[in-house]
């Protein structure tokens, strides 16, 4: 049983116990994550200054190379899940191919591969403006023993094993689900510590929050259209409130708390819609499943989808499981 202000070592520990057939693998993947998070957080924390630090030569303080955060964020969880010998393979929105863990004492003997997307909402960081990171796992479905494979990550999200996502914000925050409901970590900097604030996460009943970037309203198809008017509209609850911070991870996390929907339609001019359907829209469509809501590509469940390619876009709408319902009507018509 999940305890308030439990550590994330405790939990972990705890819930490991609950599957007396598990080899701990996977408690110790997710502490892995646990670890890069911390790194990442210390680095985001600091973005600003290292501007300052950095200034002369773009090497900073310890005379390394200054780097963007989203490739040191992409350096900073492979190295972690590479050094711990903990996945066979990794697939990241920042690299073209699939990397393959090899050269270590357990060569491809481990099972699960992971997919992240190491720095979400890329565009806020020189704002000071609440970043991410989502993380989705797998277990790898060729043999033991052997290099992984493309259909080792060319999953449908229904298969995940577990997915989370780290919130850079005001406070910095671990969320993840291994199926078993959703809780999330606060982390105490000063501790570095994760305490367990927000156990069994779930989505409230009614939701008034829609987040879509409207300035490409022209472009959105006519069943979006009509859902942002339907929002808009005076009547009951409406109209709902409009809030879109453009980083899925923190608009995502705030949906879930305050209830609302996420939308990336397709437009015209990304006929395939932005979101990524291994990095971002799985392991957030797994989470809000979890927490009560819903996923869809405003025509079928999101989780559903037979991946194609690794870095494959589909559109996304997730969050209340009615608000979801009501702009699957109006796409449908
Ligand atoms: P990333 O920073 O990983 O490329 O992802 C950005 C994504 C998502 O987080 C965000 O909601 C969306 O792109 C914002 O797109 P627009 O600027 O087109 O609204
Ligand atoms: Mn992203
Ligand atoms: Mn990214």
């Amino acid at each position: 049983m999940a305890k308030k202000n439990q550590t994330l070592g405790e939990f972990i520990i705890e819930n490991q116990a609950a599957f007396p057939f598990s080899s701990g693998e996977l408690s110790r993947l997710i502490n892995s994550i646990r670890l890069a998070a911390k790194v990442v957080n210390h680095e985001v924390n600091k973005a600003g200054l290292v501007d300052i630090t950095g200034a002369a030569g773009e090497t900073n303080i310890q005379g390394e190379d200054q780097q963007k955060l989203d490739v040191y964020a992409n350096e900073k969880f492979i190295q972690t899940l590479t050094n711990r010998e903990i996945v066979c393979g990794i697939a990241s929105e920042e690299n073209d191919d699939f990397i393959t863990i090899s050269g270590q004492k357990n060569d491809h003997q481990n099972k699960y591969v992971v997919l992240m997307d190491p720095l979400d909402g890329s565009s806020n960081i020189d704002v000071n403006v609440s970043v991410g990171t989502i993380f989705s796992i797998y277990r790898r479905v060729t043999p033991l023993g052997t290099p992984v494979q493309l259909e080792d990550f060319l999953q449908p999200g229904h298969k995940q094993v577990a997915a989370g996502y780290v919130v850079y914000g005001t406070s910095t925050m671990l969320v993840y689900t291994t199926g078993h409901g959703v809780n999330g970590f606060t982390l105490n900097p000063a501790l570095g510590s994760w305490y367990l604030s927000h156990p069994d996460m779930k989505f409230p009943e009614d939701g008034r929050i829609y987040s879509v970037n409207e300035g490409n309203y022209v472009h959105f198809p006519q069943g979006v259209k009509d859902y942002i008017k339907y929002c808009q509209q005076e009547e009951g609850e409406r109209p709902y409130t409009s809030r879109y911070i453009g980083s899925l991870v923190s608009d995502f996390h705030r949906n879930m708390i305050k209830g609302g929907i996420y939308i990336y339609p397709t437009t015209s001019k990304a006929p395939d819609g932005k979101l990524r359907l291994l990095y971002e829209c799985n392991p957030m469509a797994y989470i809000a499943e979890q927490a009560g809501g819903k996923a869809s590509d405003g025509f079928r469940r999101i989780m559903d989808i037979e991946p194609k390619e690794l870095h494959q876009r589909v559109p996304f709408f997730c969050g209340n499981s009615e608000m979801v319902e009501k702009v699957e009507d109006f796409m449908a018509r």
